[in-house]
């Protein structure tokens, strides 16, 4: 069974959902690293006091007896507490009595670098805040849920995944210079994942290539703008012969600049890979925009956000590329059960006396 993820859920709705299918059965979740990753994804530096509202926690509805995994669809839920002061403005169903709390009024000031004014032309909506809801990287939450469940997986088969910033300190000059001018900062952030054996991904097609599909994972990340596996964008500028990795008679190389990925299948070596994350959209001091209600020139929407989300973006970042290598991982080994997967890494490192 392949491995799946589908996510529902808005920023200020009442809760995220995730349900993950084609997990092997006897899989050993551990609930308290499921809430750590949460809570990683909500610390760091430069984030704004909706964090301190929100505690996220997981809970699972279905797929999960005594903290092993039964081999059916797995249904996550966090919480979205902020939703008791939505609880008008973003009920699910028409509210009832006079309008109160937050969401009542319609954003009618579309941010740009936001979903905001794309969003409302493509799907019809009056009230921006229909789009943004979703757009929101707020369900984001769910999916470090999911990858924590990947992680869990992946450690069977001895793989880890860790997601960093890059140059943390410049960055936290960067955010407290932005945050006096009441501005906004994007950044850097690494993914390297170790223990991956030769053989993940395939060359075949851009859909099997295990390059293209970290790729688009972490591109699918909001704010995200440039993605690249190993030296990347620095290898353009290199000759061939100081660009590649020399293979030695172990079947080890010398260097790493390919990132572990070589014709869209895992090397053996360490994955690395970047992504670029612009400046975040909703700015204190706002650009300019259209009001959508008279056509009339105006500021864009104001609304309590984050100077960065850099640290916040490593933490998701690792959690899309531990799940893409979970799909990976299960489509090499298969199983039903766990030891099944775990047997069948076992008998391919012996096949290819990979050490
Ligand atoms: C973890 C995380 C937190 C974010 N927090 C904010 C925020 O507080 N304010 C904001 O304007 N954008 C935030 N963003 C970025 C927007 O969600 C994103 O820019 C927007 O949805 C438009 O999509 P795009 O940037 O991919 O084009 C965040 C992104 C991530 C990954």
């Amino acid at each position: 069974m392949t491995l799946r993820l589908s996510s529902a859920g808005e920023s200020h709705g009442p809760a995220l959902v995730a349900i993950v299918s084609g997990l092997p059965a006897g899989l050993e979740l551990d609930r308290a690293a499921i809430d750590a990753d949460l809570k990683r994804r909500q610390e760091g530096y430069g984030r704004s006091p909706r964090q301190q509202i929100e505690q996220d926690r997981v809970e699972v509805l279905a797929g999960l007896r005594h903290g092993r995994t039964l081999g059916t669809p797995l249904a996550l839920v966090v919480r979205n507490v902020d939703h008791k002061n939505w609880t008008w403005g973003m009920a699910p169903w028409p509210p009832e009595g006079e309008p109160s709390g937050k969401g009542t009024k319609p954003v009618t000031l579309p941010r740009p670098g936001h979903a905001d004014l794309a969003g409302v032309q493509k799907f019809g909506h009056t009230d921006v805040r229909d789009s943004l809801e979703r757009a929101s990287a707020r369900h984001t939450a769910v999916h470090v849920a999911a990858g924590a469940v990947a992680k869990a997986l992946l450690a069977t088969i001895g793989i880890s995944v860790a997601g960093s910033t890059v140059d943390e300190e410049g960055l936290r000059v960067r955010i407290d210079e932005a945050r006096a001018e009441r501005d906004t900062v994007g950044g850097l952030v690494e993914v390297r994942a170790t223990g991956v054996p030769p053989g993940f991904g395939s060359y075949a097609t851009k859909e099997d290539r295990l390059d293209a599909r970290l790729a688009a994972a972490l591109m699918g990340i909001q704010a995200v703008k440039g993605v690249e596996i190993g030296d990347g964008f620095a290898l353009a500028l290199l000759r061939g012969s100081q660009a590649h990795d020399e293979i030695d008679t172990s079947k080890r190389r010398t260097s790493n600049r390919a990132g572990g990925i070589e014709a869209g299948i895992s090397n053996g070596e360490e994955i690395v890979v970047r992504a670029a994350m612009k400046p975040l959209p909703t700015l204190m001091k706002p650009l300019g925009s259209v009001d959508l209600e008279t056509g009339q020139a105006g500021d864009a929407l104001v609304e309590r956000s984050d100077v960065a989300a850099v640290e916040a973006l490593a933490v998701v970042a690792e959690a899309a590329v531990a799940w893409e290598l979970a799909v990976a991982a299960k489509e090499k080994f298969g199983g039903d059960a766990v030891g099944d997967f775990v047997a069948a890494h076992r008998a391919y490192i012996e096949r290819i006396a990979w050490h």
